[in-house]
């Protein structure tokens, strides 16, 4: 039987399918990366300064970024304002207010129900870095024989949505990009001072601002995976939980060096 996969010349030719771009990377579009280091440079704003939100102020001040900060007593935050050259501390709208990219390193449900109604007014139009993961603890006695139901209800299980989603959905006007939950705080700190390269997954709808962030994040010395639209997030959200069994379970069986956990 013939099978015919051309359309028939009487019917109107389909338009050829939409491609995502590629995330222009450093390597290859020395251009671009110039293009985007060489404007004015943007200003972080931290909301969140523990392990994970000092770890990244510092790397932003050491890459010649203003960073402006903010938790929950602001103790923490004033506290690394006197330590990080460029920066800043005050109130929660006061840092959305002025930064140019705002990175939640809050736990998710705190993001959630408490800075995204606060913030949702003051951060249309910029680009939100969530890094955030769901909250798990290493579970020594988890259940690796039994029927899986037994380990669906011992651990928790990826959903119809990601926690970037819903923060998305939060603040409709804001470009939000899933980026650096891979990566574990103390990896961070380390960062460009040679050895393996952490390879970072990086998520978003938004391409040129999905972009502007790899590059920022590729210069200061990690490797980038364009891992597509934000609904990705649903995957790379649980990567570090299979890193941390691994690693648990096998320290050997699975190179985690690449990854950053
Ligand atoms: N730790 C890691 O290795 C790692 C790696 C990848 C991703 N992450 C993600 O990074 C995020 C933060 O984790 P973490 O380990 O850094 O947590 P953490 O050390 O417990 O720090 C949490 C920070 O959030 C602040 N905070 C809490 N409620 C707040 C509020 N209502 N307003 C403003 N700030 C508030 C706290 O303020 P105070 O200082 O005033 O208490 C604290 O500075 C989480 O989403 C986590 O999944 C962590």
């Amino acid at each position: 039987m013939d099978v015919h996969l051309e359309p028939s010349s009487a019917a109107p030719k389909a338009p050829p399918a939409q491609m995502e771009p590629i995330m222009p990377s450093p390597h290859a579009a020395p251009l671009y990366r110039d293009q985007v280091m060489d404007t004015a440079p943007p200003t972080f704003g931290v909301v969140g300064c523990g392990r994970m939100g000092s770890a990244l102020a510092r790397l932003l001040a050491a890459q010649g970024f203003g960073v402006l900060l903010t938790s929950r007593t602001r103790r923490s935050a004033t506290e690394l304002a006197r330590q990080v050259p460029h920066a800043d501390a005050g109130s929660l709208e006061w840092l959305a207010a002025r930064a140019d990219i705002v990175v939640l390193a809050t736990p998710i449900e705190v993001t959630c129900a408490e800075i995204a109604p606060r913030v949702r007014d003051l951060v249309g139009g910029k680009a939100v870095i969530d890094v955030s993961n769901p909250g798990f603890a290493p579970r020594p006695h988890l259940p690796t024989d039994g029927p899986p139901a037994a380990w669906a209800e011992a651990t928790t299980m990826p959903g119809s949505t990601s926690f970037a989603e819903r923060i998305a959905a939060l603040l409709p006007g804001a470009h939000v990009v899933k980026a650096l939950n891979c990566v574990a705080a103390k990896r961070v700190a380390g960062v460009g001072e040679g050895g393996a390269k952490v390879t970072v997954p990086i998520a978003g709808d938004h391409l040129s601002t999905k972009a502007r962030i790899g590059v920022i994040l590729e210069v200061a010395g990690f490797d980038i995976a364009d891992a597509g639209p934000l609904s990705s997030s649903r995957w790379i959200e649980y990567l570090p939980q299979l890193l941390l069994r691994r690693g648990m379970e096998a320290p050997a069986g699975l190179s985690l060096d690449g990854i950053g956990i």
